[in-house]
């Protein structure tokens, strides 16, 4: 009876101790941001992130939302050893490790027979999971855990580092570092920021107890400097347009159950210079193909999704037509000479006929409505629209080909110098398109002597 009157108080104790324990954890970060600088690669056209951590994450990853978790080559000569436990295969860990997104879709691997000494790629009873770059993807990366450290910022202040330990993460070999253009410049991985269980913004939240939530802000060229990524809390403050997290646009991030990982959005209608381009309704939505077949059922069509990693936005082929054809009689109303195709563009103009303005270049102005109560609208201005090549300038925008099977997928020229927050708890995607009109830009937030 004693020993039972002891357990059970202990037991309370305990309970109330491990209540205070994740309430004073929970108060310690719900107000936490954290932050990390994205840099431009012109060599491979992608965007890399620096967790600004201490090793194992003190290298560039590319900037994924298509990826499904943190991976890294753990092969590397001048990395470090290789971080010490392993993910076992019949672990919670790794049963949350289950994908599905436009690149992937699956349950992770058993690994049983590495011969010799356990490697950074293969270890006994441990978790495969997928490693994903730029259009491609491994499969045989193993599941580990480490601490990691990410840089948090009390507005515009940064503050200590802090420590998230036991962060589950991803080795690979070097394989996809060593296919072209699969990630940046000096990247040893990827930052996958989908909505996978073990992608960056859901275990960073499960582990600090934040909110589901993250922003990014890409630089508008190498010179301009580094833009910025966020988790958590707000503000995101940019000198000298301040603060501009009350300034979202917001939409539904849409769901697309072949693809819950990815990020979709409604597309409404397009506007040129306010006229309403002819489109088929139907391509804008999410819809079922009773010609594709996806794991045994209907494969979804359609739709709009954002990329991290596409450099220019993709359109449907009739989707392109109408843009291309009304941005040039648009253009052509106000002098600007079309010259055709040049390169990788197909609808391009000669430079010496376009005049400039107060905000810049005087082009058409292309505007997406987005799906939402107040009519959201994603105005596309200048350095977002056209693309310089040699004497012309260029539509940059590009026809998707017939395997492409979203109709838009936004990419990331279109998307410099906007900030753009993926609300995961409110379901919801923020854009705010025009940082620049209040003097501002990606790479004005200031990240203060720790870098
Ligand atoms: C893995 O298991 C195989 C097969 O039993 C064995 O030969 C090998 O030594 C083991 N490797 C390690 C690293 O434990
Ligand atoms: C953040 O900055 C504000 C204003 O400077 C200050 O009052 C607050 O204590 C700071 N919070 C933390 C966690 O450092
Ligand atoms: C619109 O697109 C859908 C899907 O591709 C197609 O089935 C339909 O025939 C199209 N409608 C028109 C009027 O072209
Ligand atoms: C571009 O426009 C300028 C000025 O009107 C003209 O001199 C030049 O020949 C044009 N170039 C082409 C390739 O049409
Ligand atoms: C920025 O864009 C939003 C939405 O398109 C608009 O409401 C706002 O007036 C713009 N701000 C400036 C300074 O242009």
């Amino acid at each position: 009876m004693e020993d039972r009157h002891a357990s059970l108080s202990s037991f309370f104790l305990l309970a109330l101790f491990s209540f205070i324990l994740s309430y004073s954890c929970s108060t310690a970060y719900s107000n936490t941001a954290l932050v990390a600088p994205i840099a431009y690669d012109p060599s491979t056209s992608l965007y890399s992130v620096s967790p600004l951590g201490g090793p194992p994450f003190d290298r560039p990853l590319l900037l994924n939302l298509d990826s499904s978790n943190l991976w890294r080559d753990c092969m590397h000569p001048l990395l470090r050893s290789p971080p010490l436990e392993p993910v076992l295969y019949h672990s919670a860990i790794c049963k949350s490790a289950k994908v599905q997104s436009a690149l992937i879709s699956g349950d992770p691997g058993y690994i049983f027979g590495c011969s010799g000494a356990p490697t950074p790629v293969c270890s006994n009873f441990s978790c495969s999971v997928y490693a994903s770059a730029s259009l491609r993807t491994s499969p045989s990366a193993v599941l580990w855990t480490d601490t990691i450290s990410l840089l948090s910022v009390n507005g515009s202040v940064p503050g200590k580092l802090i420590r998230v330990p036991k962060f589950a993460f991803a080795c690979s070999d070097d394989i996809l570092l060593n296919s072209d253009a699969a990630v940046p410049a000096n990247a040893v991985g990827a930052a996958g920021l989908s909505r996978a269980l073990l992608a960056l913004p859901k275990q960073l939240a499960a582990k600090l107890r934040m909110k589901r939530r993250f922003a990014y802000c890409l630089p508008l060229s190498v010179v301009a400097g580094r833009g910025a990524l966020f988790f958590g809390q707000t503000p995101y403050i940019f000198p000298p347009g301040g603060d501009f997290s009350n300034r979202f646009q917001y939409t539904p991030l849409l769901n697309n159950p072949q693809e819950p990982d990815s990020y979709f959005i409604g597309v409404e209608s397009i506007f040129v210079n306010k006229v309403k381009l002819p489109i088929n309704a139907s391509l804008l939505q999410l819809r079922k193909d009773p010609n594709i077949i996806f794991n045994n059922k209907m494969g979804i069509v359609g739709g709009t999704s954002i990329s991290s990693t596409l450099r220019y936005t993709r359109l449907e082929s009739s989707i392109y037509d109408a843009l291309a054809r009304e941005f040039s009689s648009s253009a052509a109303a106000i002098g600007i000479q079309a010259v055709g195709a040049v390169g990788a563009f197909e609808t391009c103009f000669n430079k010496s006929t376009v005049t400039v303005g107060k905000g810049g270049f005087r082009i058409p102005v292309i505007a997406f409505s987005l799906q939402g109560s107040n009519g959201p609208m994603w105005e596309i201005k200048n350095h977002n629209t056209v693309e310089f090549v040699e004497k012309f300038i260029c539509l940059a925008f590009q026809r998707a080909d017939q395997f492409q099977p979203r109709s838009i997928v936004l990419g990331t020229f279109q998307q410099q110098d906007c900030l753009l927050q993926f609300d995961l708890d409110g379901s919801r995607f923020g854009v705010v398109p025009n940082l620049s009109s209040s003097w501002s830009g990606c790479s004005n937030f200031k990240f203060g002597s720790t870098t």
